[in-house]
């Protein structure tokens, strides 16, 4: 097979992830303090691809560019492809076409996360030469993806978020195609929501009798379009979190796995992992507990949080309750004032959730 090349999506809006999207591409909230893109262009690199191309959107790309640069950080070359309007995933790839050519190509989806990263399945695509190759996963809510039903080791039938879902396998969001998908894809119609589905595309190379492979995937995978998600990929990454205690440490006490950045200074703190802590950050006479990402320059002073991702440059001050399961966007600050009355005070964006427990 010759020589593939790898297309991210990282366009869309990210409305489920409101209000931090209205800032900031969802592709660039981090997990674990690493932007969810890149374990999608670091999972490409490790697979070997190196010839990228990274669907843009107008609203976010700027961003995008200057998060991901020329790919050199991450052993790969980019190239940016415009998406004026967000027509749906078959669309993008049309609009791909000309970096693609006549490549076989693996398609990623900018929010997914796959433990195992790709390297079998692309392995796989190599050496068994199918016109495509989809990877499914058994999830407890198959209507909210595109679902497949199976007849032996072939793949029957998918439809995009099924009302009645015929299984429980949903599509995951990476697949490896040969240029067969380009006329699929202008072959089909837009959906009942306006887009162009990658679902259907795949469903028509199937119904012109062309080979469409089917993976499991084992280990975990996510979607991280909604903030219970983020959370949950935060918490299976700092799951596999190695040890590294870089920072200064002053009368603080770390338990389990922490791994604290250069020029991050903990005074009076305990920190029980996983959990990770990023440079510049300030953390004083405070609990950080399980699951939680506390990003660059960050202050966390006589306070404690847990399972939570704080983005870089936010100060949590001077609360009683411990913080828990929050996600907590850039710049924020979340103080409690010394003077009465007691009262709740909040200059809150649009779209924000504020509990109060
Ligand atoms: C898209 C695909 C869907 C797939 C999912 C995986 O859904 O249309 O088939 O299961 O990605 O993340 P969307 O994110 O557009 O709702």
């Amino acid at each position: 097979m010759k020589e593939l090349k790898g297309l991210i999506l990282s366009g869309g809006k990210g409305t489920r992830l409101r209000p931090i999207t209205h800032t900031s591409a969802k592709q660039l909230v981090p997990v674990a303090n690493k932007p969810v893109l890149f374990y999608g262009i670091d999972a490409m690199a490790s697979a070997g691809i190196t010839d990228v191309g990274i669907v843009i959107a107008p609203e976010t790309g700027d961003e995008i560019r200057a998060a991901v640069g020329t790919g050199e950080a991450h052993g790969v070359s980019v190239t940016y492809i415009e998406q004026d309007e967000p027509l749906g995933l078959a669309h993008a790839v049309l609009t791909a076409e000309p970096f693609l050519g006549r490549e076989p190509f693996v398609m990623y989806l900018g929010d997914n996360l796959l433990r195992n990263g790709i390297n079998a399945l692309v392995e796989a695509f190599r050496t068994e030469e199918p016109d495509a190759l989809i990877l499914l996963t058994p999830v407890i809510d198959p209507e909210n993806y595109g679902v497949a039903e199976l007849d032996g080791d072939g793949v029957k039938r998918l439809t995009e978020k099924p009302e009645v879902p015929e299984s429980d396998l949903a599509l995951v969001g990476v697949y490896m195609f040969t240029a067969a998908i380009f006329d699929a894809a202008r072959a089909i119609r837009p959906s009942w929501r306006g887009e162009l589905e990658i679902t259907d595309a795949i469903q028509h190379l199937i119904d012109g009798g062309l080979r469409v492979d089917s993976h499991i995937v084992h280990g975990w995978w996510k979607d991280t379009g909604q903030v219970q998600d983020m959370l949950e990929a935060n918490r299976l990454i700092l799951d596999d979190l190695g040890e590294k205690l870089e920072g200064d440490l002053v009368d603080s006490r770390v338990e389990g796995r922490v791994e604290i950045a250069a020029g991050a200074r903990l005074e009076r703190a305990t920190v029980r992992g996983p959990a990770v802590i990023g440079a510049g950050s300030q953390i004083t006479d405070a609990y950080i507990g399980p699951y939680t990402a506390i990003g660059e320059n960050v202050t966390i002073a006589r306070a404690e949080i847990e399972h939570s991702i704080v983005l870089s440059g936010s100060s949590v001050t001077d609360l009683e309750g411990r913080v828990e399961a929050s996600l907590i966007g850039r710049n924020v600050t979340i103080t409690r004032g010394p003077t009465l009355p007691r009262a709740y005070r909040f200059v809150v964006g649009d779209n924000a959730e504020i509990s109060i427990l």
